[in-house]
Protein backbone atom coordinates (compact mmCIF):
# COMPACT_ATOMS: atom_id res chain seq x y z
CA UNK A 1 0.00 0.00 0.00
CA UNK A 2 1.51 3.33 -0.94
CA UNK A 3 2.72 5.51 1.93
CA UNK A 4 0.73 9.12 0.89
CA UNK A 5 -2.63 7.20 1.16
CA UNK A 6 -2.85 4.67 4.08
CA UNK A 7 -6.90 3.83 5.07
CA UNK A 8 -5.87 1.33 7.28
CA UNK A 9 -4.01 4.07 9.50
CA UNK A 10 -6.33 6.13 8.62
CA UNK A 11 -8.72 3.37 10.40
CA UNK A 12 -6.82 3.08 13.15
CA UNK A 13 -6.30 6.72 13.86
CA UNK A 14 -9.90 7.07 14.46
CA UNK A 15 -10.99 3.35 16.40
CA UNK A 16 -8.87 4.18 19.44
CA UNK A 17 -11.35 2.68 21.66
CA UNK A 18 -12.18 -0.01 19.61
CA UNK A 19 -8.37 -0.93 19.66
CA UNK A 20 -8.75 -1.18 23.72
CA UNK A 21 -11.35 -2.99 23.62
CA UNK A 22 -10.29 -5.83 20.98
CA UNK A 23 -7.01 -5.72 23.50
CA UNK A 24 -9.23 -6.46 26.37
CA UNK A 25 -11.16 -9.17 24.62
CA UNK A 26 -8.27 -10.92 23.52
CA UNK A 27 -8.03 -11.77 27.05
CA UNK A 28 -11.13 -13.60 26.81
CA UNK A 29 -12.11 -14.74 23.70
CA UNK A 30 -9.89 -16.18 21.22
CA UNK A 31 -8.98 -13.04 18.85
CA UNK A 32 -11.26 -10.99 20.83
CA UNK A 33 -14.54 -12.06 18.30
CA UNK A 34 -17.43 -14.96 18.95
CA UNK A 35 -17.31 -15.88 15.37
CA UNK A 36 -13.85 -15.66 12.67
CA UNK A 37 -16.11 -13.74 10.06
CA UNK A 38 -16.30 -11.01 12.64
CA UNK A 39 -12.96 -10.26 12.58
CA UNK A 40 -10.78 -8.88 10.36
CA UNK A 41 -7.20 -6.84 10.79
CA UNK A 42 -5.93 -5.03 12.47
CA UNK A 43 -9.57 -4.92 14.88
CA UNK A 44 -13.01 -4.95 13.96
CA UNK A 45 -15.11 -1.45 14.68
CA UNK A 46 -16.85 -2.07 18.27
CA UNK A 47 -20.58 -0.87 18.35
CA UNK A 48 -22.18 1.06 20.62
CA UNK A 49 -25.70 1.57 18.99
CA UNK A 50 -27.09 2.27 16.25
CA UNK A 51 -30.78 3.40 14.28
CA UNK A 52 -32.31 2.87 11.12
CA UNK A 53 -29.53 2.88 8.60
CA UNK A 54 -26.29 4.64 10.92
CA UNK A 55 -24.44 2.57 13.41
CA UNK A 56 -22.11 4.08 16.10
CA UNK A 57 -18.74 3.06 17.38
CA UNK A 58 -17.13 2.91 20.65
CA UNK A 59 -15.72 6.42 19.66
CA UNK A 60 -18.69 7.90 18.42
CA UNK A 61 -17.88 7.71 14.70
CA UNK A 62 -21.08 7.44 12.45
CA UNK A 63 -21.38 5.19 9.66
CA UNK A 64 -23.87 4.25 7.21
CA UNK A 65 -24.08 0.84 7.62
CA UNK A 66 -23.39 -1.73 4.34
CA UNK A 67 -23.04 -4.97 6.66
CA UNK A 68 -26.34 -4.92 8.51
CA UNK A 69 -25.32 -8.04 10.29
CA UNK A 70 -24.11 -9.90 7.65
CA UNK A 71 -27.83 -9.86 6.09
CA UNK A 72 -31.18 -9.72 8.60
CA UNK A 73 -31.76 -6.37 8.71
CA UNK A 74 -33.56 -5.43 5.68
CA UNK A 75 -35.56 -2.94 7.25
CA UNK A 76 -32.32 -1.63 9.37
CA UNK A 77 -31.75 -1.30 12.81
CA UNK A 78 -34.53 -1.24 15.17
CA UNK A 79 -37.47 -0.73 12.93
CA UNK A 80 -40.26 0.67 15.15
CA UNK A 81 -42.79 -2.00 14.07
CA UNK A 82 -40.46 -4.85 15.20
CA UNK A 83 -39.79 -3.59 18.11
CA UNK A 84 -43.36 -2.30 18.66
CA UNK A 85 -43.84 -6.50 18.01
CA UNK A 86 -41.64 -7.68 20.50
CA UNK A 87 -42.49 -5.11 23.24
CA UNK A 88 -46.25 -6.64 22.21
CA UNK A 89 -45.62 -10.26 22.04
CA UNK A 90 -43.54 -9.86 25.70
CA UNK A 91 -46.66 -7.98 27.15
CA UNK A 92 -48.94 -10.00 25.24
CA UNK A 93 -47.91 -13.53 26.46
CA UNK A 94 -46.11 -12.62 29.86
CA UNK A 95 -42.94 -14.66 29.18
CA UNK A 96 -40.23 -14.86 26.79
CA UNK A 97 -41.19 -18.48 25.68
CA UNK A 98 -44.19 -21.09 26.49
CA UNK A 99 -41.83 -24.40 25.45
CA UNK A 100 -46.07 -26.08 24.15
CA UNK A 101 -46.56 -25.08 20.68
CA UNK A 102 -48.10 -21.79 20.25
CA UNK A 103 -50.52 -20.30 17.50
CA UNK A 104 -47.51 -17.64 16.26
CA UNK A 105 -45.71 -21.02 14.90
CA UNK A 106 -48.49 -22.06 12.95
CA UNK A 107 -49.48 -18.23 11.20
CA UNK A 108 -45.77 -18.19 10.58
CA UNK A 109 -45.70 -21.40 8.99
CA UNK A 110 -48.92 -21.08 6.95
CA UNK A 111 -47.26 -17.57 5.93
CA UNK A 112 -43.83 -18.99 4.45
CA UNK A 113 -46.20 -21.93 2.57
CA UNK A 114 -48.32 -19.24 1.00
CA UNK A 115 -44.72 -16.89 -0.26
CA UNK A 116 -42.60 -19.93 -1.20
CA UNK A 117 -43.48 -21.85 -4.46
CA UNK A 118 -41.42 -25.45 -2.95
CA UNK A 119 -42.98 -25.08 0.88
CA UNK A 120 -45.69 -27.46 1.62
CA UNK A 121 -44.62 -27.93 5.66
CA UNK A 122 -42.45 -25.72 7.87
CA UNK A 123 -39.97 -26.38 10.79
CA UNK A 124 -38.11 -23.69 12.84
CA UNK A 125 -34.42 -23.75 13.29
CA UNK A 126 -32.28 -21.40 15.55
CA UNK A 127 -29.65 -20.27 12.61
CA UNK A 128 -29.29 -20.99 8.89
CA UNK A 129 -26.86 -23.36 9.95
CA UNK A 130 -28.94 -25.87 11.69
CA UNK A 131 -31.80 -25.60 9.03
CA UNK A 132 -29.12 -26.65 6.01
CA UNK A 133 -28.03 -29.15 8.73
CA UNK A 134 -31.53 -30.57 9.31
CA UNK A 135 -32.67 -30.44 5.71
CA UNK A 136 -29.42 -32.79 4.98
CA UNK A 137 -30.20 -35.10 7.01
CA UNK A 138 -33.77 -35.27 6.28
CA UNK A 139 -32.83 -35.74 2.59
CA UNK A 140 -30.33 -38.85 3.34
CA UNK A 141 -33.71 -39.71 5.82
CA UNK A 142 -36.25 -39.78 3.00
CA UNK A 143 -34.38 -41.48 0.13
CA UNK A 144 -32.17 -43.54 2.38
CA UNK A 145 -29.11 -42.82 0.51
CA UNK A 146 -25.81 -41.47 2.23
CA UNK A 147 -23.80 -38.83 0.63
CA UNK A 148 -24.79 -35.48 -0.58
CA UNK A 149 -23.77 -32.54 -3.17
CA UNK A 150 -22.33 -29.62 -2.86
CA UNK A 151 -20.98 -26.37 -5.08
CA UNK A 152 -18.00 -25.42 -4.71
CA UNK A 153 -17.13 -22.37 -2.66
CA UNK A 154 -21.01 -22.09 -1.40
CA UNK A 155 -21.89 -21.51 2.06
CA UNK A 156 -24.12 -23.34 4.17
CA UNK A 157 -22.89 -22.94 7.60
CA UNK A 158 -19.96 -23.56 9.48
CA UNK A 159 -20.18 -27.65 10.62
CA UNK A 160 -18.10 -30.39 9.06
CA UNK A 161 -20.17 -31.08 6.00
CA UNK A 162 -20.94 -27.53 4.94
CA UNK A 163 -17.27 -26.40 5.34
CA UNK A 164 -15.88 -28.95 2.76
CA UNK A 165 -14.53 -27.22 -0.47
CA UNK A 166 -15.99 -23.58 1.02
CA UNK A 167 -12.51 -21.55 0.37
CA UNK A 168 -9.81 -24.42 -1.28
CA UNK A 169 -6.58 -22.94 -2.36
CA UNK A 170 -5.88 -23.72 -6.06
CA UNK A 171 -3.36 -26.00 -6.09
CA UNK A 172 -6.21 -28.49 -3.47
CA UNK A 173 -9.12 -28.11 -5.34
CA UNK A 174 -7.87 -30.02 -8.07
CA UNK A 175 -9.44 -29.51 -11.85
CA UNK A 176 -12.77 -27.28 -12.11
CA UNK A 177 -14.59 -30.04 -13.74
CA UNK A 178 -14.34 -32.50 -11.11
CA UNK A 179 -13.29 -30.49 -8.21
CA UNK A 180 -11.74 -32.67 -5.38
CA UNK A 181 -13.47 -32.55 -1.50
CA UNK A 182 -11.14 -30.06 0.36
CA UNK A 183 -11.47 -30.00 4.55
CA UNK A 184 -11.63 -25.77 4.64
CA UNK A 185 -11.54 -26.39 8.94
CA UNK A 186 -9.11 -28.56 10.90
CA UNK A 187 -11.20 -31.14 12.56
CA UNK A 188 -13.05 -32.23 9.75
CA UNK A 189 -12.99 -36.12 9.42
CA UNK A 190 -12.36 -38.76 6.64
CA UNK A 191 -15.14 -39.90 6.53
CA UNK A 192 -16.53 -36.14 6.38
CA UNK A 193 -14.79 -35.56 3.20
CA UNK A 194 -15.77 -38.78 1.20
CA UNK A 195 -19.66 -37.95 2.41
CA UNK A 196 -19.33 -34.63 0.15
CA UNK A 197 -19.61 -34.79 -3.71
CA UNK A 198 -18.01 -31.32 -4.81
CA UNK A 199 -19.59 -30.01 -7.98
CA UNK A 200 -18.50 -27.10 -10.19
CA UNK A 201 -21.11 -24.19 -10.07
CA UNK A 202 -22.22 -23.23 -13.12
CA UNK A 203 -20.27 -25.95 -15.07
CA UNK A 204 -23.62 -27.70 -16.58
CA UNK A 205 -22.01 -30.51 -18.47
CA UNK A 206 -19.38 -31.73 -15.66
CA UNK A 207 -22.35 -31.15 -13.38
CA UNK A 208 -24.47 -33.58 -14.93
CA UNK A 209 -21.97 -36.01 -15.34
CA UNK A 210 -21.32 -36.03 -12.09
CA UNK A 211 -24.17 -36.75 -10.30
CA UNK A 212 -25.09 -39.09 -13.12
CA UNK A 213 -21.62 -41.34 -12.17
CA UNK A 214 -22.79 -40.59 -8.21
CA UNK A 215 -26.84 -41.30 -9.00
CA UNK A 216 -26.85 -44.16 -6.60
CA UNK A 217 -25.18 -43.20 -3.17
CA UNK A 218 -26.19 -39.34 -3.35
CA UNK A 219 -29.71 -38.11 -1.31
CA UNK A 220 -29.55 -34.13 -2.33
CA UNK A 221 -27.47 -31.48 -4.11
CA UNK A 222 -27.48 -28.10 -2.04
CA UNK A 223 -26.49 -25.23 -3.20
CA UNK A 224 -27.04 -21.30 -2.90
CA UNK A 225 -28.99 -20.15 -6.06
CA UNK A 226 -27.35 -16.84 -5.80
CA UNK A 227 -23.64 -17.78 -4.19
CA UNK A 228 -22.53 -15.46 -1.52
CA UNK A 229 -25.15 -13.14 -2.52
CA UNK A 230 -23.83 -12.08 -5.85
CA UNK A 231 -23.02 -14.79 -8.30
CA UNK A 232 -26.26 -15.50 -10.02
CA UNK A 233 -26.66 -19.29 -11.44
CA UNK A 234 -27.32 -19.14 -15.33
CA UNK A 235 -30.67 -20.12 -16.16
CA UNK A 236 -30.04 -22.88 -17.96
CA UNK A 237 -27.69 -24.64 -15.41
CA UNK A 238 -29.97 -23.91 -12.95
CA UNK A 239 -33.07 -25.48 -15.03
CA UNK A 240 -30.77 -28.74 -15.99
CA UNK A 241 -29.59 -29.12 -12.11
CA UNK A 242 -33.40 -29.57 -11.67
CA UNK A 243 -33.95 -31.66 -14.46
CA UNK A 244 -31.26 -34.20 -13.66
CA UNK A 245 -32.17 -34.13 -9.85
CA UNK A 246 -35.37 -34.84 -10.58
CA UNK A 247 -34.41 -37.55 -13.33
CA UNK A 248 -32.04 -39.26 -10.41
CA UNK A 249 -34.68 -38.91 -7.81
CA UNK A 250 -32.25 -36.73 -5.58
CA UNK A 251 -33.17 -33.85 -3.30
CA UNK A 252 -32.80 -30.30 -4.62
CA UNK A 253 -32.28 -28.08 -1.94
CA UNK A 254 -32.04 -23.85 -2.08
CA UNK A 255 -29.79 -22.71 0.62
CA UNK A 256 -32.26 -19.16 0.91
CA UNK A 257 -30.75 -18.34 4.01
CA UNK A 258 -29.33 -15.12 2.10
CA UNK A 259 -31.29 -15.05 -1.12
CA UNK A 260 -34.96 -16.13 0.62
CA UNK A 261 -35.57 -12.38 0.89
CA UNK A 262 -32.68 -10.70 -0.90
CA UNK A 263 -33.43 -11.36 -4.11
CA UNK A 264 -35.08 -8.68 -6.30
CA UNK A 265 -38.76 -9.55 -5.20
CA UNK A 266 -40.71 -12.08 -2.66
CA UNK A 267 -40.44 -15.14 -2.92
CA UNK A 268 -36.70 -15.76 -2.76
CA UNK A 269 -34.05 -16.57 -5.89
CA UNK A 270 -36.53 -19.98 -6.53
CA UNK A 271 -39.22 -17.20 -7.29
CA UNK A 272 -36.87 -15.32 -9.58
CA UNK A 273 -35.21 -18.41 -11.55
CA UNK A 274 -38.66 -19.91 -11.60
CA UNK A 275 -37.15 -22.76 -10.73
CA UNK A 276 -38.85 -24.68 -7.73
CA UNK A 277 -36.56 -27.24 -5.57
CA UNK A 278 -37.85 -29.89 -3.56
CA UNK A 279 -36.65 -28.43 -0.10
CA UNK A 280 -35.38 -24.78 0.89
CA UNK A 281 -33.40 -23.41 3.66
CA UNK A 282 -34.67 -19.86 5.46
CA UNK A 283 -32.83 -18.08 8.56
CA UNK A 284 -31.74 -14.22 8.80
CA UNK A 285 -34.44 -12.20 7.87
CA UNK A 286 -37.13 -14.33 9.15
CA UNK A 287 -36.24 -14.01 12.95
CA UNK A 288 -36.39 -10.01 12.32
CA UNK A 289 -33.05 -9.90 13.89
CA UNK A 290 -32.82 -12.42 15.86
CA UNK A 291 -31.77 -15.70 15.93
CA UNK A 292 -33.79 -17.89 13.72
CA UNK A 293 -34.00 -20.39 10.91
CA UNK A 294 -36.14 -22.93 8.82
CA UNK A 295 -36.51 -25.80 6.71
CA UNK A 296 -39.24 -26.03 4.45
CA UNK A 297 -40.04 -27.68 1.44
CA UNK A 298 -42.05 -30.67 -0.39
CA UNK A 299 -45.15 -32.43 1.89
CA UNK A 300 -44.41 -35.79 2.06
CA UNK A 301 -40.02 -35.22 2.23
CA UNK A 302 -41.05 -33.34 5.47
CA UNK A 303 -42.90 -36.15 6.37
CA UNK A 304 -39.56 -37.87 7.82
CA UNK A 305 -39.53 -36.00 10.61
CA UNK A 306 -43.64 -36.34 11.49
CA UNK A 307 -44.27 -38.06 14.81
CA UNK A 308 -47.58 -38.20 14.00
CA UNK A 309 -47.48 -40.38 10.87
CA UNK A 310 -44.37 -42.39 11.94
CA UNK A 311 -42.47 -44.38 14.79
CA UNK A 312 -39.13 -43.65 16.52
CA UNK A 313 -37.62 -46.31 14.60
CA UNK A 314 -38.74 -44.62 11.10
CA UNK A 315 -37.95 -41.14 11.27
CA UNK A 316 -35.47 -38.57 11.40
CA UNK A 317 -34.96 -36.47 14.58
CA UNK A 318 -35.36 -33.31 14.89
CA UNK A 319 -35.15 -31.08 17.77
CA UNK A 320 -34.40 -27.70 19.38
CA UNK A 321 -35.13 -25.77 23.05
CA UNK A 322 -36.24 -22.74 21.22
CA UNK A 323 -37.13 -23.83 17.64
CA UNK A 324 -40.29 -21.43 16.89
CA UNK A 325 -39.25 -19.07 19.97
CA UNK A 326 -42.19 -16.32 19.90
CA UNK A 327 -40.67 -13.14 20.08
CA UNK A 328 -38.33 -14.49 17.35
CA UNK A 329 -41.55 -15.14 15.11
CA UNK A 330 -43.30 -12.08 16.20
CA UNK A 331 -39.94 -9.84 14.80
CA UNK A 332 -40.23 -12.04 12.30
CA UNK A 333 -43.76 -11.68 11.09
CA UNK A 334 -43.69 -7.75 11.85
CA UNK A 335 -40.65 -7.69 9.75
CA UNK A 336 -42.52 -9.94 6.78
CA UNK A 337 -45.51 -7.50 6.84
CA UNK A 338 -43.03 -4.88 5.92
CA UNK A 339 -41.80 -6.83 3.42
CA UNK A 340 -44.92 -7.86 2.01
CA UNK A 341 -46.34 -3.84 1.59
CA UNK A 342 -46.81 -3.31 -2.42
CA UNK A 343 -43.98 -0.70 -2.57
CA UNK A 344 -41.38 -2.41 -0.42
CA UNK A 345 -39.19 -4.26 -3.09
CA UNK A 346 -39.34 -1.76 -5.24
CA UNK A 347 -37.69 0.52 -3.22
CA UNK A 348 -35.16 -1.40 -1.99
CA UNK A 349 -34.32 -2.63 -5.78
CA UNK A 350 -34.22 1.11 -6.72
CA UNK A 351 -31.98 2.20 -3.38
CA UNK A 352 -30.09 -0.12 -4.04
CA UNK A 353 -30.03 -0.01 -7.92
CA UNK A 354 -29.16 3.57 -7.60
CA UNK A 355 -25.89 2.55 -5.32
CA UNK A 356 -24.38 -0.23 -7.30
CA UNK A 357 -24.98 2.11 -10.69
CA UNK A 358 -22.95 5.02 -9.42
CA UNK A 359 -20.35 2.95 -7.65
CA UNK A 360 -20.29 1.29 -11.47
CA UNK A 361 -20.14 4.53 -12.97
CA UNK A 362 -16.95 5.74 -10.54
CA UNK A 363 -15.11 2.98 -11.14
CA UNK A 364 -15.31 3.55 -15.49
CA UNK A 365 -14.77 6.93 -14.77
CA UNK A 366 -12.19 6.53 -12.87
CA UNK A 367 -10.72 3.90 -14.79
CA UNK A 368 -10.41 0.99 -12.47
CA UNK A 369 -11.24 -2.22 -13.32
CA UNK A 370 -13.76 -3.40 -10.72
CA UNK A 371 -17.56 -3.81 -10.43
CA UNK A 372 -20.55 -3.36 -8.24
CA UNK A 373 -22.61 -6.70 -8.72
CA UNK A 374 -25.53 -9.15 -7.36
CA UNK A 375 -29.18 -8.82 -7.64
CA UNK A 376 -31.53 -7.49 -5.26
CA UNK A 377 -30.38 -6.09 -1.77
CA UNK A 378 -27.14 -7.55 -1.64
CA UNK A 379 -24.07 -6.93 -4.02
CA UNK A 380 -20.39 -7.49 -3.65
CA UNK A 381 -17.45 -5.17 -4.86
CA UNK A 382 -14.92 -6.73 -6.96
CA UNK A 383 -11.98 -5.69 -8.70
CA UNK A 384 -11.77 -7.57 -11.51
CA UNK A 385 -12.59 -7.15 -15.40
CA UNK A 386 -15.79 -9.25 -15.28
CA UNK A 387 -18.01 -10.60 -12.61
CA UNK A 388 -17.20 -14.46 -11.50
CA UNK A 389 -19.56 -17.53 -12.94
CA UNK A 390 -17.92 -19.37 -9.56
CA UNK A 391 -15.48 -19.43 -6.52
CA UNK A 392 -12.27 -20.35 -8.76
CA UNK A 393 -12.42 -16.80 -10.26
CA UNK A 394 -13.11 -15.40 -7.35
CA UNK A 395 -9.28 -16.16 -6.67
CA UNK A 396 -8.09 -13.83 -9.33
CA UNK A 397 -9.66 -10.94 -7.76
CA UNK A 398 -7.53 -7.86 -6.80
CA UNK A 399 -7.51 -8.58 -2.90
CA UNK A 400 -5.21 -5.27 -2.21
CA UNK A 401 -7.20 -2.94 -4.21
CA UNK A 402 -10.30 -4.37 -2.34
CA UNK A 403 -8.59 -3.95 1.24
CA UNK A 404 -7.56 0.17 0.08
CA UNK A 405 -10.96 0.65 -1.40
CA UNK A 406 -12.57 -0.90 2.39
CA UNK A 407 -10.57 0.82 4.82
CA UNK A 408 -10.75 4.13 2.80
CA UNK A 409 -14.45 4.20 3.31
CA UNK A 410 -14.37 2.28 6.47
CA UNK A 411 -12.11 5.18 8.09
CA UNK A 412 -14.80 7.86 6.37
CA UNK A 413 -17.76 6.60 7.99
CA UNK A 414 -19.20 3.95 5.68
CA UNK A 415 -19.44 1.14 7.31
CA UNK A 416 -18.29 -2.22 5.08
CA UNK A 417 -17.55 -5.29 6.37
CA UNK A 418 -14.20 -6.01 4.47
CA UNK A 419 -14.15 -8.28 1.43
CA UNK A 420 -17.44 -8.90 2.31
CA UNK A 421 -21.06 -8.08 0.53
CA UNK A 422 -22.83 -5.20 1.03
CA UNK A 423 -26.43 -5.28 2.10
CA UNK A 424 -28.64 -2.51 2.03
CA UNK A 425 -32.13 -2.11 3.44
CA UNK A 426 -35.63 -0.12 3.52
CA UNK A 427 -33.86 2.93 5.71
CA UNK A 428 -31.08 3.89 3.29
CA UNK A 429 -31.78 6.65 1.71
CA UNK A 430 -30.91 8.70 -1.23
CA UNK A 431 -29.19 11.34 0.77
CA UNK A 432 -27.58 7.99 2.14
CA UNK A 433 -26.52 6.71 -1.28
CA UNK A 434 -25.03 10.38 -2.35
CA UNK A 435 -23.29 10.51 0.43
CA UNK A 436 -22.00 6.79 -0.11
CA UNK A 437 -20.96 7.70 -3.59
CA UNK A 438 -19.45 11.07 -2.98
CA UNK A 439 -17.08 9.28 -0.21
CA UNK A 440 -16.07 6.37 -2.42
CA UNK A 441 -15.14 9.01 -4.85
CA UNK A 442 -13.02 10.57 -2.86
CA UNK A 443 -11.34 6.92 -1.54
CA UNK A 444 -10.87 5.86 -5.53
CA UNK A 445 -9.50 9.23 -6.21
CA UNK A 446 -6.64 8.75 -3.73
CA UNK A 447 -6.17 5.38 -4.49
CA UNK A 448 -5.36 6.27 -8.36
CA UNK A 449 -3.06 9.03 -7.09
CA UNK A 450 -1.05 6.93 -4.39
CA UNK A 451 -0.49 4.27 -7.32
C1 LIG B 1 -26.41 -19.02 2.33
C2 LIG B 1 -26.17 -19.21 3.80
N1 LIG B 1 -26.48 -20.36 4.37
C3 LIG B 1 -26.33 -20.59 5.68
C4 LIG B 1 -25.80 -19.61 6.50
C5 LIG B 1 -25.62 -19.88 7.97
O1 LIG B 1 -26.52 -19.13 8.70
P1 LIG B 1 -26.24 -18.80 10.26
O2 LIG B 1 -25.09 -17.86 10.30
O3 LIG B 1 -27.53 -18.23 10.76
O4 LIG B 1 -25.93 -20.11 10.91
C6 LIG B 1 -25.45 -18.38 5.95
C7 LIG B 1 -24.86 -17.33 6.78
O5 LIG B 1 -24.31 -16.37 6.33
C8 LIG B 1 -25.64 -18.16 4.57
O6 LIG B 1 -25.34 -17.00 3.98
Amino acid sequence: MSSDFDPVAEYTDKTKKSAEWFARSREHLPGGVTGNVKFYPPYPVYAKRAKGSHLWDLDDNEYIDYMLCFGPLILGHGHPRVLQAVHDQLERDGTTIFGPPHELETIMAERLNRIFPCAERVRFTNSGLEATLHALRICRGFSRRNRIAKFEGHYHGCYDEALVSLTPSEDTAGPYAAPQPVACSLGTSEYTLQSVQVLPFNDTEDTVRLLKAHRHDLAAVIMEPIQRGFIESELDFLKTVRETTEELDMILVFDEVMSGFRADRLGGAQTMYGVTPDIMCLGKIIGGGFPSGAFLGREDIMDVVNPVTRGKENRVFHGGTFNGHPTVLAAGMATLDVLEEPDTYSYLNRITGKLRTGLNDLFKRLGFEAIAVGPGSTFNVIFADECARSYRDCMHFDASLRRQFDYGMLSRGMHFHPDKPLYTCTEHTDEDVESTLTVAEEVLKKMRSSE
